[in-house]
């Protein structure tokens, strides 16, 4: 079992496809252990962004994601770091396999709908950056289907 943080990006959020992003996820097995909505402050996108900060788009990330509400996920199950970064496809959406996120609904790569951990140690530390312990929640997902 493994967790990994996911965030609805601002676009994501105007654009009405909260529902549709968390059902890929659920389709592939994945729990909602965690969920919140939340405007960002500049100090919190500097903050969970700081591995960028010497990058050329850190400004304009940071500007992006205080632009608006995101949602902030915590998902669990098997694999999870892996799986969702193959849900949501390339980073720039024009490279994006067909049928991922990034391919199906973000224009560009600035904004390219959704954040997720890039692996199990970053995952811990993003899941901490946002949530409590008592705000994450885990239980037998999927055997009602069974
Ligand atoms: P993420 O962390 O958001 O899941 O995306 P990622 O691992 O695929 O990409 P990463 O290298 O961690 O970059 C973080 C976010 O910065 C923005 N970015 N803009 N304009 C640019 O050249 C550029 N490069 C990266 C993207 O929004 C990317 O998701
Ligand atoms: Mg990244």
């Amino acid at each position: 079992m493994e967790s990994t943080l996911v965030i609805i990006k601002p676009n994501g959020v105007k654009g009405g496809i909260i529902g549709e992003i968390i059902s890929r996820f659920e389709k592939s097995r994945l729990s909602v252990s965690g969920l919140k909505a939340k405007s960002l402050t500049k100090q919190e996108a500097e903050g969970f962004y700081a591995e960028h900060k010497e990058r050329g788009f850190f400004g304009e990330l940071v500007g992006f994601m205080t632009s608006g509400p995101v949602i902030l996920i915590a998902l669990s199950g098997e694999k999870a770091v892996e799986k969702v970064r193959t849900i949501n496809g390339a980073t720039n959406p024009a490279n994006a396999s067909a049928g991922t996120i990034r391919h199906d609904f973000a224009p560009n790569t600035g904004e390219n709908i959704v954040h997720s951990s890039d692996s199990a140690a970053s995952a811990a530390r993003e899941i901490a950056f946002w949530f409590e312990k008592s705000e994450l929640v885990s239980y037998p997902a999927y055997s009602y289907l069974k």
